[in-house]
């Protein structure tokens, strides 16, 4: 039986771009590269093929997903043979990426949701699907007192106005129907007391957050040498140039802050202190989905000598991005199927602010990785 991979933000760059890669894979038409599950060290058959993987979604936006994947190959994003290879079946997907449900309460809304992707999985006859949240990021709501207790959300849903954010309302969803949850993004997600209780409640994992494809997985690998070596690092600056849907959105004050605050928690974490400098995220429309990030660190070293290390960075966001999406949809059907529930901390290698008190080197996020597939064969 096969995965569902259900994507909240479905026409999206990421989303499209996993969509189209895993579709390409099934037909031969490209190969695995970025994909860390098609590893030697990793591959296990524990998770399902990405050819077995099945999409569908909701996105209120109506652009076709042909003419988005058009729109990225103009991008150079993907290339332009494979969307008119994969024409049909990228014609077959489009009736699953349905348009957001509303209705006069969040509660009726998120039964809306979880209909939606149950009737997916019945009309695919799919073992599981996995719930990903590939949408806009959203600013930090306000806290409610609902957030603290699973009981207490459900009653605070069923009465007007808006107690959880868009992520969060698909994760409440995922869970009441049985399916794990992936939060790619740096919005509120399953990152709430009440959510973490109905995943364990109804036995189903999630993981998060905020896919860490850039400035930041540089970071995560540096930051460890500097604290390996015992340099001092005073100050650690960036600057990040980005376009794309995604870029427009954060050009949000809001959405901002909750990106730039995921993207520091590394350094503080791996460093044990905090340096100076912040994380800056500015919108280029001209780029398009390929960011720039450029980074300034100072440190010190032996008798206080001053030393100073640039980078940059130039990405394609939503091609580093897709493959992730593939992997964590596998590892996460594996992990639901072995019977894990609850964060799976675990694939912090992923993410830029992961769940739980894990490592922030990506050499101590691999080891942990590497033990968890290991323990998914054994199960
Ligand atoms: N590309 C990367 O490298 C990367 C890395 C980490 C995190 N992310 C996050 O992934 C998300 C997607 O990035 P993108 O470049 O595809 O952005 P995008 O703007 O191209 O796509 C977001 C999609 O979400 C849809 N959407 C908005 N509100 C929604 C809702 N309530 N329900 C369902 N869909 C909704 C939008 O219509 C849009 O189609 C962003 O939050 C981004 O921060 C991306």
């Amino acid at each position: 039986m096969a995965t569902g991979i259900w994507l909240a933000g479905g026409r999206g760059s990421v989303a499209v771009t996993s969509i189209v890669g895993a579709t390409a894979i099934r037909a031969g038409l490209a190969d695995t590269t970025g994909c860390v599950t098609e590893l030697p060290q990793l591959r296990s058959p524990a998770f399902p093929a990405i050819g077995e993987l099945v999409f569908g979604g909701h996105d209120p936006a109506s652009i076709p997903l042909c003419k988005k994947a058009e729109a990225l190959a103009v991008a150079g994003v993907i290339p332009a043979r494979l969307v008119a290879a994969l024409t049909e079946e990228l014609a077959t997907v489009e009736p699953e990426i349905r348009p957001v449900p509303a209705a006069a309460t969040q509660l009726e809304t998120a039964a809306l949701i979880a209909e939606d992707i149950s009737a997916f999985r019945y009309r695919h006859s799919l073992e599981r699907v996995v719930v990903v949240n590939v949408s806009s990021t959203e600013p930090a709501p306000a806290a409610h007192p609902a957030h603290a207790d699973a009981d207490a959300l459900r009653q605070a849903l069923g009465e007007p106005g808006a107690v959880l954010p868009a992520s969060s309302l698909y994760a409440y969803a995922a869970f009441i129907s049985g399916c794990s949850y992936i939060d790619f993004t740096p919005s509120t997600g399953a990152r709430l007391p009440a959510l973490d209780a109905l995943a364990h409640r109804h036995a189903v994992p999630y993981a998060g957050h905020d896919g860490k494809t850039g400035e930041t997985l540089v970071k995560s690998v540096l930051a460890p040498m500097f604290a390996m070596r015992n340099l001092r690092v005073r100050t650690w600056s960036g600057t990040n140039l980005l376009g794309g849907g995604d870029g427009a959105n954060l050009a949000d004050p809001g959405a901002n802050a909750a990106k730039a605050t995921s993207k520091q928690r590394v350094l503080g974490e791996t460093l044990g202190y905090e340096p100076q400098g912040n994380t800056r995220i500015e919108y280029v429309d001209d780029i398009g989905d390929f960011k720039t990030a450029w980074d300034l660190i100072t440190f010190s070293g032996f008798l206080g000598t001053s030393m100073r290390m640039e980078f940059t960075w130039h990405g394609c966001d939503s091609a580093l991005a897709a493959p992730l999406v593939l992997d964590l949809a596998r590892l996460t059907a594996a992990a639901h199927k072995s019977g894990r529930s609850g964060p799976l901390t675990d694939l912090a290698f992923f993410f830029k602010d992961p769940l739980g008190s894990v490592p922030h080197s990506l050499a101590e996020q691999w080891a942990l990785l590497a033990s968890f597939v290991r323990g998914l064969a054994d199960a």
